[in-house]
């Protein structure tokens, strides 16, 4: 996720505030920037790419001052590139922002002010906080600041300067975490304390709607009627090397771990409880246009193509339209006859996988409409397609793809719900869907409380040669998603199957060095689940099995039968597929670690697929 630094003092602002950034480029991110004040002038200098090429530009354009704001982006609104890099100026240069966040009505203010004749220079929701606050801008740049945040809507970590305060750094948040860092005689601001490490270790965490106001000898925190108030100091306990590395020791689990809040940031502004209904800026297709479609062909590679796979149950079940889920690979090539009023959806995380790139190129060509759903905003396919839906998943940097495929199968249960209320969901029952979706993430939280367990049997199975991952309905991609989790990183031979097609053959597989993976849902299909999961304990398979916590009867009854169970959160059997990935996912992870292979760049693969 982006970064923050700011820093006021009597020390040169630039390296502090490029060393800050270092710090946090394990977020992962896309452009960098720094804006720094000597006296009246505001130097600002921000590339696209590596903080390695912001420095390279820096040698070439120093930014001079002991006061100044710096920035990595991940974009949300508008592509990677220097004009969309952070800090953002207002058009008569009175003031520069950093932001993290996403200000959801960022269209309509900017509307607003393009009505007005104020020039925009870039694509983002940002720039319209630095126009805002420098419309508002009448010698108190704290009170300009706090005229404009009510009319923000969204979240918000922001960092602002104006060369009219050149001794000034003014902060707020609202949803989007800030730190104020105390020095002597110098003060620091930043969206996570691991940036202040070397520099101090005496921090005050900014609370939602405090703001706080920062020169090199004094330090402000106000409350939410901007009213100073004394905030508690803390030592901020994280060493250099945690802060390094993040708190996790791989990027695999830090996404892992992300998923409940990437699940939040994809449903942010885009569900209405009252409209029982869910709403999506970037569509670009016209309600009778979807209203008319009488089939969806999803296309994607490797995990979202499992993704595809659950959102054709989500969309037949919940929208009544037909699915049919092909691997962009194959439908590139395969020239199937497509009806009229088929629209053509492509799933990726990257946004430049070539075959799905292919897929989607090949359906524009005979005409019919298509949106993507990509992670990466900007990206080839984000912007070849007719429209879509960003998955804001944060950046995804290990090679096994984890929160992507949980936003995947969110924004295909918000599209499924979409499309089922302009035709035959009723508002009660959109109403209902909306809150389970809202409930997801934290059960989603409390399904990583599996983690001690399933480390535990990966100890105990990590040396096996063959995996098995079964489940039905829903349940049969989480299968086939889980054995491509085990492949990729461990190097262990996973298949997944539908849990009934065992008998056809595949179960002359099981044996006792042959454990099954049982995806047990709590739906219709539990007690033919159970006489599957008896097929492979009668062969003397060990089974590990996948349950939901509930009721007690059918908990008894997995009990008794698997050799190991891990329970997850009760949630709709739609949405399944987001708690039971997360064991899955961990599982992988650690039977990785113990066959000391590279979880976050596993032999042979690329976190990219641009090659055909
Ligand atoms: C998933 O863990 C793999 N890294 C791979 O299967 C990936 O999902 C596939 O290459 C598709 O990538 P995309 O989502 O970026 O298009």
């Amino acid at each position: 996720m982006c970064g923050i630094i700011g820093y006021v003092g009597n020390r040169e602002a630039e390296p502090i505030l490029v060393e800050g950034l270092r710090r946090l480029e394990y977020r992962g991110y896309d452009s960098a920037g720094v804006a720094t004040l000597a006296g009246p002038h505001l130097h600002l200098r921000k590339r696209k790419g590596r903080i390695s090429d912001l420095v390279q530009y820096l040698r070439e354009r120093p930014a001079p001052g002991c006061h100044g704001i710096s920035h990595t982006r991940w974009a949300t609104h508008g592509p990677a590139s220097d004009r969309n890099a952070h800090p953002h100026m207002s058009s008569d240069g009175r003031v520069a922002v950093v932001h993290n966040g996403v200000i959801e009505n960022y269209a309509l203010l900017k509307r607003q002010l393009l009505a007005e004749g104020v020039a925009f220079h870039s694509d983002t929701d940002t720039e319209i906080i630095a126009q805002l606050i420098s419309r508002n801008l009448d010698g108190d740049l704290v009170e300009a600041v706090r005229k404009v945040l009510p009319l923000l809507k969204g979240t918000y970590g922001l960092a602002v300067i104006s060369p009219q305060h050149p001794e000034l750094i003014v902060g707020a948040r609202l949803g989007s975490p800030l730190v104020v860092g105390l020095g002597q005689g110098e003060h620091f601001l930043a969206s996570d304390a691991a940036a202040l490490l070397g520099n101090t270790k005496r921090a005050i965490y900014l609370l939602d709607h405090q703001m706080c106001v920062l020169s090199g000898a004094t330090c402000e925190i106000l409350d939410a009627d901007h009213v100073p108030v004394s905030a508690c100091v803390q030592a901020i306990s994280q060493t250099l090397n945690e802060a390094d590395r993040g708190l996790f020791e791989h990027y695999m689990l830090k996404e892992i771990y992300e998923q409940p809040e990437a699940l939040e940031n994809a449903m942010r502004g885009r569900l209405d409880e009252e409209d029982g209904s869910a709403h999506f800026g970037g569509l670009n297709l016209d309600t009778q246009q979807l209203r008319r479609a009488e089939r969806f062909i999803f296309t994607a590679c490797g995990t979202s193509y499992h993704a595809a796979l659950v959102g054709e149950h989500l969309f037949e079940e919940f929208a009544r339209i037909p699915v049919e889920v092909e691997y962009a690979s194959e439908f590139r090539y395969r020239n199937p006859p497509i009806e009229r009023n088929t629209i053509v959806l492509a799933l990726t995380q990257s946004g430049e996988t070539a075959d799905t790139l292919a897929a989607l190129r090949e359906s524009k060509r005979k005409g019919h409409p298509t949106l993507a759903l990509c992670n990466v905003v900007g990206s080839t396919i984000a912007r070849e397609a007719d429209g879509g839906v960003y998955l804001h998943a944060g950046p995804e940097i290990g090679v096994a793809s984890t929160k992507a495929f949980s936003n995947q199968v969110l924004v295909l249960s918000m599209l499924a719900l979409y499309l089922g209320r302009m035709r035959h969901l009723s508002s009660i029952q959109g109403t209902r869907m909306v809150r389970e979706l809202r409930a997801v993430p934290n059960a989603m939280r409390r399904a990583l409380n599996c983690h001690d367990k399933v480390k535990r049997i990966a100890r105990q199975y990590y040396n096996v040669a063959n995996f098995l991952y079964l489940g039905r309905q829903y349940l049969f991609p989480v299968g086939l998603e889980g054995a491509l989790k085990l492949k990729e990183i461990s190097y262990i031979h996973a298949e997944g199957y539908p849990a009934a097609e065992m008998k056809h053959g595949p179960i002359a597989l099981v044996d006792e060095n042959t454990p099954s993976v049982f995806l047990i849902s709590n739906g219709g299909v539990f007690e033919k689940v159970m006489s599957n999961l008896e097929e492979i304990k009668a062969r003397g398979g060990p089974v590990i099995a996948i349950a939901s916590e509930g009721d007690e009867e059918t908990a008894r009854q997995v009990i008794d039968r698997a050799d190991e169970v891990i329970f997850v959160p009760q949630v709709p059997e739609y949405l399944q597929p987001l708690v039971m990935a997360v064991p899955l996912q961990l599982l992988a992870y650690h039977i990785a670690l113990l066959r000391d292979c590279d979880v976050d760049k596993p032999r042979n693969l690329a976190k990219s697929v641009t090659v055909e």
